[in-house]
């Protein structure tokens, strides 16, 4: 079977604070923000540092009740998840769902940037929270 992991889309870290958070990875590495952009929907702000063809994205909250935000109580700040990109974002998810796997997001939703996302439970993916993204193409 051919993978349906394409490529490394993201890895998320959940921060205090994004501006300082992006001044670090700017000072020290000389990485830049190709993408910013607050997803209501999850109560979070992201940006996106671009390293080869893939992403470190720097998220904070936006609100208290935010699933980030909640992340940041318990465990404090650091990885948050690891986004694989995918061709077909419902195959990728039905894939998992079969194996008898836990899902967050029984079908895929808008992610930022316009791509369709689904996360997987950390339950089913040996304690990492993955999100399942797929670029609009
Ligand atoms: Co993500």
């Amino acid at each position: 079977m051919e993978s349906l992991l394409i490529e490394i889309d993201h890895v998320a870290i959940a921060v205090h604070d994004l501006d300082a958070a992006i001044a670090w990875y700017q000072e020290v590495f000389g990485a830049s923000v190709e993408h910013r952009e607050d997803v209501a929907s999850d109560g979070v702000s992201e940006a996106m540092l671009r390293v080869a063809d893939s992403y470190i994205q720097l998220l904070t909250p936006t609100r208290a009740d935010s699933p980030v935000a909640k992340y940041l109580e318990k465990r404090g700040e650091g990885l948050h998840h690891v986004a694989y990109r995918v061709a077909d974002c419902a195959q990728a998810l039905d894939a998992v769902k079969a194996s008898g796997g836990q899902v967050i997001d029984q079908v895929p939703r808008p992610g930022s940037r316009g791509t369709t996302v689904a996360f997987v439970h950390p339950k089913a993916s040996f304690g990492t929270l993955i999100e399942l993204v797929q670029v609009a193409s």
